[in-house]
């Protein structure tokens, strides 16, 4: 599987039973907290494997440095990277550092997957339930939090959502049998929503109302505090998309851009039960955000 499907990352089949999962992804810093920063990254980076259905191997840091930085931070943002990296049962092999003017860290990482195991975002079936395993607003609180319109204490939780390992989730997903998997990044909810419903040819029914949000995620998208991505998204996926939501803000909260973001979990209805149980077990905070339909095909239909 290569780069013509939109899907979260690579995959090499090696032998019948060995698929390798290849996935890259690097920023600038979200967070102030250097060691944090690195742990977000790795966090990000690892979950392409885990959207797969698969499990991380080993990973290599990338990282673009001023020279004129501190090299204790760099220090702290490695290893927030390769803390994770040990908890996602991964390896940091090496990697590669350039002086550049803005600081960027990130990791490539490689993963295994038995090929037929693979859960890409194209087996999405009408009938299906939508489970969203994160709540939506990194991007609105971390704009917030940049422009001192909320507290580092107000910021916490975002924080702390994003240091979240998709691990859990993902082991959930395999196995309740999902049909199709993506995990919620930079294109925001509906951004990586209308990827799945373009790849499944089926149609994507999201009920706004039960679309989990982080506390104040909300009320700063009423404030104006939307990043410039979520514009961007909107205006480049916003033809995808059939009905309004109820008011402004909200196409702000559907198009956030998140950093480590959720999974975006698509599951024959008699499973999804089962799957929000073992969620739930996990202490995940996960819902059931909409359906699978079959019209209007790589649409998405927006309820409120
Ligand atoms: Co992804
Ligand atoms: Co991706
Ligand atoms: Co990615």
């Amino acid at each position: 599987m290569g780069v013509d499907s939109a899907d979260d990352a690579g995959v090499y089949r090696l032998d019948e039973s060995t698929g390798l999962i290849l996935t890259v992804d690097f920023f600038t810093p979200i967070v102030d907290d250097p060691y944090k920063f690195g742990a977000i990254a790795a966090a990000n980076a690892l979950s392409d494997v885990y959207a797969m259905g698969g499990t991380p191997l080993a990973a290599l840091n990338i990282c673009a440095f001023p020279p004129e930085d501190d090299k204790n931070m760099l220090r702290e943002i490695i290893k927030g990277g390769a803390d994770k990296v040990a908890e996602a049962g991964a390896v940091i092999a090496g990697g590669h550092s350039v002086r550049d003017e803005d600081l960027k860290y990130g990791l490539a990482v490689i993963g295994r997957v038995e090929p037929e195991s693979v859960v890409t975002n194209a087996g999405a079936v009408p009938g299906d339930k939508l489970v969203l395993t994160k709540p939506i607003g990194t991007g609105l609180l971390s704009t917030a939090r940049k422009k001192d319109a909320i507290s580092e204490d107000e910021f916490e939780p975002a924080v702390e959502l994003m240091l979240t390992l998709n691990n859990k989730a993902s082991e959930a997903m395999i196995e309740a049998g999902a049909n199709a998997c993506t995990d919620i990044t930079g294109y925001g909810l509906l951004g990586h929503a209308g990827e799945m419903a373009i790849a499944s040819k089926a149609g994507l029914a999201i009920d706004v109302f039960s679309v989990p949000l982080l506390p104040l995620a909300r009320q700063c998208a009423q404030n104006g505090n939307i990043p410039g991505g979520a514009k961007k998204n909107r205006d480049h996926f916003g033809k995808f998309v059939d009905g309004d939501p109820y008011d402004e803000a909200c196409w702000g909260i559907l198009f956030d851009p998140q950093t480590s973001g959720g999974l975006l979990i698509s599951v024959p209805e008699s499973k999804a039960d089962d799957l929000m149980t073992q969620l739930q077990k996990e202490s995940i905070d996960a819902a059931i955000i909409g359906e699978v339909i079959p019209e209007p095909k790589g649409r998405i239909v927006i309820r409120s």
